[in-house]
């Protein structure tokens, strides 16, 4: 018998495409943006501007192409956006690791960015074997990096679980990198432990 390694419960990353009209990018920089730790960025209802409506059917259908086609949900429960927002950075400015709570599905799509303007990094919940010991590697695969990162070209969009850890490498050039972030709940019938709760989320 032929030996088969499973790959179990893995975690789905789409990266896909997403234009960036010319009219979207200046009516993202014309924001308003506010200062945090280590970026800035805008409120947080951005996708639901009159003129970033196309943008957002646009990554709507991409996240439903993600959640039915990818993750194999049924088309009775319906991804919506619920918040978004865009983020500027400057020289020296970075993400921290995080991932977004209060959602299911999140996404960044990058309007304007640089090879070299800072990759978009990822991290598992859980070592392979846990945190008590580090081994040497003999190579990094997909079972053993304790991070992978990408770099976006712009117009790139990230679509992920929510519950995924992620972060910014820091952008060492005089440049300011522009992406924009956000939120889906799931609409419709949800079992919550043995109820069946009808999302509406707006
Ligand atoms: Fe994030």
């Amino acid at each position: 018998m032929t030996d088969i390694l499973h790959q179990l419960y893995s975690t789905p990353l789409l990266q896909t495409h997403v234009a960036v009209p010319l009219k979207v990018l200046e009516y993202i920089k014309s924001q308003k943006f506010r200062r945090h730790d280590t970026g800035y960025m805008t409120h947080e209802k951005l996708l639901d501007d009159p003129l970033l409506k196309g943008i957002k059917k646009l990554i709507t259908q991409k996240v439903e192409d993600y959640f039915y086609n990818y993750c194999g949900y049924a088309k009775i429960v319906t991804p919506v956006h619920v918040s978004s927002w865009a983020n500027l950075h400057k020289k020296g400015d970075w993400g921290q690791q995080h991932y977004h709570e209060n959602s299911v599905i999140s996404f960044v799509w990058y309007p304007l960015v640089t090879e070299s303007s800072g990759d978009f990094v990822t991290y598992p919940k859980d070592k392979l074997f846990g945190t008590t010991l580090s081994f040497p590697y003999r190579e990094h695969n997909n079972f053993n990096s304790s991070n992978w990162g990408f770099t976006p070209k712009t117009g790139d969009l990230y679509i992920f679980p929510s519950t995924m850890v992620h972060g910014i490498a820091e952008l060492e050039e005089d440049f300011d990198r522009y992406s924009l972030a956000g939120n889906y709940m799931i609409n419709g019938p949800v079992k919550c432990g043995k109820v069946t709760v009808e999302c509406n989320f707006k």
